[in-house]
């Protein structure tokens, strides 16, 4: 048989698979699973088994200027602003900071609609995908990982400019804030150019648009053989602050030999080592992050009446 016949058959036979695999999961996508959890959760919760069986559709809230997102991530998060789900397991749970104990709207995420908002701008991640795997998953080619628990707060920067300041505070965003303090704290300064901490030092390399590097652009330019959990850019930046000398140990073998880094081991606590770590995530470059006018915020005000009356008294 003619080699290209050969060819051809195997093409045909491999697209024959994938078209069967793509009919099949076409017509049982995962979120359908959820949707209909969730439909049945809320039939129970309203007393009305109708509700069970509504219609299974895709969710999407589309943000045409942020970076033209559409984020699909309310598809399976369905419970996400609906109070009756506030004790209900994840994805159906809602979201922190939205509801007192009895379920009545209160807490700061009020101020970021989900329907403007969306959710990537926090949470960063996969805007379309619609599987776990790939939206929760460890996946080397993602522009961002996805950010999980309190290392969402290194997103609040990309609209709140003012944090920085050193009289700023966003208690809401106590992680970061914390690691704002430990920063001037430890002198990472006299090495680091941070433009974001008004630091000039030049001995590492400078971090003020640390944040908006991809996943990709990091993992080409960094050695991951040291770090013991998931190759992402965070967990890199988590071990290297526990133990710089473990994940830049330097090679005596190279010509010339690189000693280890001269970043000191500064004994940090796993508290202080994701505060820091979320502090650095948090070093945005405005240009990339492309966030538009209307979505920057004045808060916190770094010039409280208090602090201004306190100034003319002096
Ligand atoms: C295919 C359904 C699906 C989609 C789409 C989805 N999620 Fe989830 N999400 C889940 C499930 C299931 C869990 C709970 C199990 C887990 O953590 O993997 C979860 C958990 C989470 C958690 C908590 C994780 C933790 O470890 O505590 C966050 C945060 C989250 N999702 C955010 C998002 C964001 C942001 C998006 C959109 C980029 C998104 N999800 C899209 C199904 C989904
Ligand atoms: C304004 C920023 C912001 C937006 C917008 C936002 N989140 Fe969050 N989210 C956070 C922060 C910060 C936390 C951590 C809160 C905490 O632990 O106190 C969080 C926590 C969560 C959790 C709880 C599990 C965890 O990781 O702690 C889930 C699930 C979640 N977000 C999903 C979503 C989904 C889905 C959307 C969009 C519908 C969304 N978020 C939009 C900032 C945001
Ligand atoms: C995409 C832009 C954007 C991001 C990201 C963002 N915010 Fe906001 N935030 C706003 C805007 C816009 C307002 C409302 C206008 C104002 O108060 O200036 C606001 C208001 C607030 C307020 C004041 C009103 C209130 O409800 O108390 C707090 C506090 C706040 N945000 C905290 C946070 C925290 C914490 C994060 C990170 C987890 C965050 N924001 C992320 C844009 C953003
Ligand atoms: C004595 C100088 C020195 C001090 C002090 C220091 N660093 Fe470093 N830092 C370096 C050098 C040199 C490197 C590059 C080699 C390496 O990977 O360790 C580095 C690397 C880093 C990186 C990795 C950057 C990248 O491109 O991935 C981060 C983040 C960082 N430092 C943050 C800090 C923080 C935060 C502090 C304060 C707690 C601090 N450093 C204190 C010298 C220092």
């Amino acid at each position: 048989m003619d080699i290209k016949n050969v060819l051809f058959a195997i093409a045909g036979l491999s697209l024959a698979g994938l078209f069967g695999y793509h009919a099949y999961h076409g017509a049982n996508p995962e979120w359908h699973d959820y949707q209909r959890t969730y439909y049945g959760m809320l039939a129970d919760k309203m007393n009305d088994p109708k509700l069970a069986g509504a219609p299974l559709k895709i969710e999407q809230v589309w943000l045409p200027t942020v970076n033209n997102r559409a984020d699909r991530c309310v598809t399976c998060h369905k419970g996400i602003g609906n109070p009756l789900f506030k004790d209900a397991p994840q994805p159906y749970t809602t979201h922190p900071q939205m509801f007192d104990d009895e379920g009545k709207p209160a807490g700061y995420i009020l101020s970021h609609p989900f329907d403007k908002f969306g959710c990537t701008v926090c949470h960063e991640g996969e805007p379309q995908a619609l599987t776990v795997e790939a939206t929760h998953g460890n996946v080397h080619h993602l522009d961002r990982e996805m950010l999980v628990g309190k290392f969402a707060e290194s997103s609040c920067s990309k609209c709140h400019r003012t944090l920085y300041h050193r009289k700023a505070d966003l208690p809401m965003a106590a992680q970061l804030m914390a690691g704002k303090d430990l920063f001037k704290k430890k002198g990472c300064g006299a090495c680091h150019t941070a433009k974001q901490m008004k630091t000039k030092g030049t001995a590492g390399p400078e971090l003020s648009g640390f944040g908006s590097k991809t996943e990709l652009s990091f993992y080409l330019v960094h050695d991951f053989h040291h770090v013991e959990g998931e190759h992402t850019k965070l967990q890199w930046e988590w071990e290297h602050f526990k133990d710089p000398q473990k994940i830049t140990p330097g090679n005596p073998n190279a010509n010339p030999p690189q000693p280890p880094t001269i970043m000191p081991n500064f004994g940090l606590s796993d508290e202080e080592t994701d505060q820091l770590t979320t502090l650095i995530m948090s070093f945005k470059e405005d240009v990339k992050e492309a966030v538009p006018m209307h979505f920057l915020s004045n808060y916190p005000p770094i010039e409280t009446e208090t602090e201004v009356a306190a100034v003319a008294q002096e």
